[in-house]
């Protein structure tokens, strides 16, 4: 579904107190508008937190990370039935810092997509190319073989996904991709995912968003909104990006 999505990935942020805080800061400041919608990525400790804080609001949650198996010997996993049930609508599959830190691979950031599906979550499947793969005229190849391996293994549900495109170059660095560079691979991705019957789908772009330049990237054609790391920590940072 287009229209203005915003999610906060808080990564491995955040503590009982200050997420007390920063969620009842959100709960206030946040109203809702046709067509616009928020949600926050938090850690798996704080699902329920979230679950309780915002059960009233309009602000959706979800987790950062997903196992791809139901259920098992899997020490340390997840799965996307136990994050359904803290209430749970997103979970972000495939960031690059998995794909980078823990090697989640595109098969594997594939299967996960199809697992959070099955559990009736919406996955926000994350592509992107390193600094390396842009300088090598690589970044349309790295994001439709990244896009592709989820696209094939979710097959009539691709309409169900969030697509975010987060240059790697980008997240964290303060280094943003220009409205234009972000709107040539958004264009890309969109044609993919028509061709795949998913005109639809709402894409994000991410990679040190903040308020100051959200508007710009987001009045993009095929922009839908952003995933937010860093800003997405402060109230008032977030919620002006949420209302760009
Ligand atoms: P950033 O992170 O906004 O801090 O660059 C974005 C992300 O990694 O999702």
């Amino acid at each position: 579904m287009r229209g203005t999505l915003v999610v906060g990935n808080w990564k491995m942020n955040g503590g009982l107190a200050a997420n007390a805080a920063l969620l009842s800061a959100l709960v206030d400041g946040w109203r809702a508008a046709p067509g616009r919608r928020i949600a926050l990525c938090v850690p798996y400790p704080y699902l329920a937190q979230a679950n309780s804080a915002l059960a009233t609001s309009t602000i959706a949650w979800g987790a950062q990370d997903v196992s791809e198996h139901a259920s098992g010997a899997y020490t340390g996993e997840v799965s996307a039935g136990m994050l359904a049930e803290f209430g749970c609508r997103y979970v972000i599959v495939g960031h690059s810092e998995r794909r980078q830190f823990y090697g989640d691979t595109d098969a594997v950031v594939a299967a996960k997509a199809v697992a959070a599906l099955a559990a009736g979550l919406t996955p926000i499947a994350c592509v992107g190319e390193t600094l390396a793969e842009r300088d090598a005229g690589a970044t349309v190849a790295v994001v439709r073989r990244q896009l592709d391996a989820v696209l094939a293994a979710v097959g009539a549900d691709a309409s169900l996904l969030v697509v975010a495109y987060e240059p790697v170059w980008a997240i964290g660095t303060g280094r943003t991709a220009s409205p234009d560079q972000a709107q040539a691979v958004h264009a890309t991705l969109r044609a993919r995912l028509t061709q795949a019957g998913a005109a639809d789908v709402a894409l994000l772009y991410g990679g040190s968003v903040k308020a100051d330049n959200a508007q710009a990237l987001f009045a993009m054609a095929d922009i839908d909104g952003g995933l937010i790391g860093g800003a997405s920590l402060k109230s008032a940072e977030f919620l002006a990006i949420a209302r760009a």
